[in-house]
């Protein structure tokens, strides 16, 4: 079958990754969508499990640190456009082992860079490199303001300074070699699927399994949450739409206090759970900080909603609460994602902060 557009992504088994891909597969019957991924503990073929049948799907199991096969790919498959998602995550693992981040996060785009500059060869009309980026690059807000796609980067920990180096790369490639780019930066999302080391899937787990809620310093920090699903909306109206060279912040207009957040989440899973009223919130626990914590994002995402017409569907109660239905729905997902490394990695996070 002949498509009428390839478009490649990376890291399409992984959180946010699997719903772009899904959201690509099931909407553009037409394009061929071809998935790499190295399948790193936070990358799972379950995500996606639902698409393996799919005619105008692949996947293959690649390394983005692997030059060689990355641009052999790219050679072979003539892509019109990459979604590159592909990253190591995590702040905590970040601060763990930062090399790990400069790796994937830098040296992986870069080879992504240089392997679709290789393979257009100054051929770019209907070509198109997307690198999926965060709000982290923009630093700590105080109580007022918003991050606006002008705001000075300003990144603190080893993973958003690893994601502001990789967006200048792709920045650098294209004023000097010509690449048409489009870069976006978005929020805190949630959703399914999400590896439970990230605040909302790991209470969902310590909540149900009765383990103490390890809020980190005073509980007062502030994110802006996004349903992943609507993140993936947002990619493919930049993917379709996005203007070259430019960037587009990506938020939920949604900010809540972490100590908030989780209040709501321990009443909604007492109810879910038929649980008494109070139950979950005895579990909270408050921890030694995350070092060099960053106080507060909050993303304007104005600029995408004036621009290209795009904003979340889905409000947070909704939202969150088909989270927290589907973590509790699928319970062996979780389960089977949470045995083997995972018990050490939380073991070394979490043992001496209690
Ligand atoms: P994730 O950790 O859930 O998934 C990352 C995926 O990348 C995994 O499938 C993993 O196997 C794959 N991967 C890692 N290293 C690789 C390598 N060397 N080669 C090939 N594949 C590799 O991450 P996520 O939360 O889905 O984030 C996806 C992207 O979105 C990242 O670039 C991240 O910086 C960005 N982002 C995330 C959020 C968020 O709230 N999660 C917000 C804004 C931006
Ligand atoms: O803002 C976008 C970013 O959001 C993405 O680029 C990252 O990939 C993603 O991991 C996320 O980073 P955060 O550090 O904001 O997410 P995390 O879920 O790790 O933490 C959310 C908040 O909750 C943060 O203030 C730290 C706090 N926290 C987190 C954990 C894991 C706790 O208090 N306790 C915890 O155990």
């Amino acid at each position: 079958m002949s498509y009428s557009k390839r478009i490649l992504v990376t890291g399409g088994a992984g959180f946010i990754g699997s719903h772009v891909v899904r959201l690509l597969v099931n909407s553009y019957p037409d394009y061929l969508i071809f998935n790499i991924d190295k399948l790193t503990y936070a990358g799972n073929l379950e995500n996606i499990r639902d698409l393996e049948s799919a005619p105008n799907y692949r996947f293959e199991r690649i390394d983005i640190l692997d030059a060689d096969a990355v641009a052999q790919l790219m050679h072979q498959m003539d892509f019109n456009a990459v979604v590159h998602l592909a990253a190591e995550s995590h702040v905590d693992r970040s601060i763990q082992d930062p090399l790990a981040f400069v790796h994937t996060n830098v040296l992986g785009t870069i080879n992504l860079l240089n392997a679709a500059r290789g393979a257009w060869a100054g051929q770019f009309e209907n070509r198109l490199f997307y690198h999926i980026s965060t709000d982290e690059v923009y630093g700590s807000l105080g109580d007022t303001g918003f991050f606006t796609e002008t705001t000075a980067y300003d990144p603190r920990s080893p993973y958003s300074s690893s994601k502001a180096a990789s967006d200048h790369f792709v920045r650098a490639w294209h004023h000097t070699y010509g690449l048409p780019v489009v870069i976006s930066n978005c929020s805190n999302n949630y959703g399914p699927n999400q590896f439970p080391e990230k605040l909302i899937p790991l209470f969902i787990h310590n909540i149900r399994h009765r383990k103490p809620l390890p809020v980190y310093g005073d509980g007062k920090y502030t994110r802006d949450w996004l349903y992943v699903v609507d993140h993936a909306r947002a990619i493919d109206t930049v993917l379709h739409r996005g203007k070259l060279g430019e960037t587009y912040n990506i938020g939920g207009f949604n900010e809540w206090k972490n100590i908030d957040l989780i209040q709501l989440m321990c009443r909604l899973m007492d109810q879910k759970l038929g649980r008494p009223e109070g139950d979950s919130a005895s579990l909270i626990t408050y921890v030694t900080d995350r070092p060099g914590h960053d106080r507060r994002y909050a993303i304007d995402a104005s600029k995408i909603q004036r621009d290209l017409g795009w904003e979340p569907s889905v409000t947070f109660e909704q939202g969150l609460s088909l989270t927290l239905d589907w973590y509790l729905n699928n319970q062996d997902w979780l389960d089977s994602v949470t045995s083997g490394a995972y018990q050490q990695y939380y073991d070394k996070q979490y043992k001496n902060r209690f």
